[in-house]
């Protein structure tokens, strides 16, 4: 399929079915802002579980934490925020649109009206949202929509780190809000101005700050791979010196072959003592590491793997989106790894009858304390099938007539539709090997 089809083709998908709404729309919708519906706020939390699960609790090294959105201004002070977030800006003084200078293409030709030359001189524009605490709007009131977690990781570095007692190498991981004001946002949810990162500050002693550099990027690639990215969209890119922001000493990203080219997906950096450093002199407190066995005092150095959680979503979505042709029809379907897929099982009684709803609602029962189910008594069972296939459910579980006499039921397999006929006191322990841990 055409990549710019499949963009439009994932968008529609996640409009029809519930997946994604564009916010307020209503009101005609609000500035490339999106609201998660039923199945998409599923499949998001999968993916943020499935990235807690492999950075903290298949971990004996790191550990989690949840800070406010809203700190101290020093804050962004000392991590160069106030200085140095900022993007450059152009407008095109033909059509009056806006655009990031560095992502305009080579051509010189402006992205909207193909004016060539139109640009004005660049200027720097800020990325975080300002706002007010309490009630009166002065100065000493300004307060920041933070742009990243990391900061709320670097200012607690003390308090994680004596309270659980870790030993650098450790690590500390958070999933929570972000915003920017972007100049552009677009393409659906990879840029938006508010959006949800996952990020993990892994604090190593300075001389392996190179080593676990490459340990993250490798170990985060490989987690693309293992939900299901082929491995041929994916690439890792080193940053460049002019591309390196304020706080690093190397960064790469991981890259997805979007509809529309490569781009970004996650970027792990390597961000030195820059951070504890500055937090240091910025509050006064001392945040170096005192290592008892060695006898020695250092600032710890980070190597930080951060990836949002929407645009990850996203490049899942495109990912596992197919159509095929089966027996003159077409199919449309998500191969969403089950640890992703929105639902895991879904429970479809073979139509609506008084002697099947008992026992649909008995195996319904049976499986929704372990898993996410639908129950679907709707229009015929290939069309329920199909309705399935197309949010990525792996498993249907059909109860028909055959089921009041035998108590089995048929397991069918959304990728390769083979069914199987399964006890349904056998029916748990199947499922639960059908699926990855
Ligand atoms: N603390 C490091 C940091 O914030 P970043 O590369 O600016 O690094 C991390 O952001 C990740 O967050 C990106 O790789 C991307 O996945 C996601 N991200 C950044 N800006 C975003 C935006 N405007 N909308 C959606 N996701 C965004």
């Amino acid at each position: 399929m055409a990549k710019p089809d499949l963009m439009e083709r994932v968008v529609n998908l996640c409009k029809r079915r519930g997946l994604v709404f564009p916010s307020s729309e209503i009101y005609g919708g609000f500035r490339s802002t999106w609201d998660y519906g039923p199945l998409g706020v599923l499949l998001k939390r999968n993916v943020k579980d499935a990235w807690w699960r492999t950075m903290v609790q298949l971990r004996d090294d790191v550990v989690g934490l949840d800070t406010a959105i809203l700190m101290h201004p020093r804050v962004w002070e000392a991590s160069g925020h106030v200085q140095a977030f900022t993007d450059p800006l152009v407008d095109c003084r033909n059509c009056k649109e806006r655009f990031r200078a560095d992502h305009l293409p080579e051509s010189g030709a402006c992205p909207n009206c193909g004016a060539k030359g139109s640009f004005t001189e660049a200027r720097q524009f800020h990325l975080m949202f300002k706002t007010n605490v309490g009630p009166v709007e002065d100065e000493g009131s300004v307060a920041y929509l933070r742009p990243e977690t990391a900061q709320g990781i670097f200012v607690n570095f003390l308090n994680v780190q004596t309270t659980t007692r870790k030993k650098p190498p450790f690590g500390i991981a958070q999933i929570g809000k972000a915003f920017r004001n972007e100049i552009t946002p677009g393409n659906f949810i990879f840029r938006t101005r508010e959006f949800e990162v996952m990020e993990m500050e892994y604090f190593v002693p300075p001389e392996d700050g190179a080593k676990w550099y490459e340990y993250w990027c490798q170990e985060r690639l490989r987690w693309f791979v293992d939900l299901g990215i082929p491995e041929d969209e994916l690439r890792l890119r080193p940053h460049d010196a002019e591309e390196l922001s304020h706080y690093s000493a190397g960064t790469s990203d991981v890259e997805y072959l979007y509809p529309w080219g490569w781009g970004e997906l996650e970027g792990i950096a390597n961000r030195t003592d820059y951070d504890l450093t500055r937090h240091a002199e910025y509050s006064g407190q001392d945040l170096s590491y005192y290592d008892q066995e060695a006898d020695r005092r250092y600032v710890p150095h980070v190597i930080e793997p951060a990836l949002g959680a929407d645009r990850c979503m996203l490049a899942f979505l495109l990912a596992a989106y197919h159509e095929e042709e089966v027996r003159g029809e077409k199919r449309t379907l998500l191969r969403l790894d089950p640890r992703l897929a929105p639902i895991t099982i879904a429970v479809l009684p073979l139509s609506r009858n008084e002697r099947l709803n008992p026992v649909a609602n008995e195996v319904a029962d049976l499986l929704r304390p372990r898993f996410m189910i639908d129950v679907d008594d709707a229009g015929s069972i290939g069309r329920r099938y199909r309705r399935q296939d197309e949010v990525g459910t792996p498993l249907c579980v059909t109860v028909d007539f055959d089921t009041l006499d035998d108590r089995a039921v048929t397991v069918r397999d959304r990728d390769s539709m083979t069914q199987e006929r399964v006890a349904i006191d056998k029916l748990v322990d199947h499922v639960q090997e059908q699926l990855p841990t």
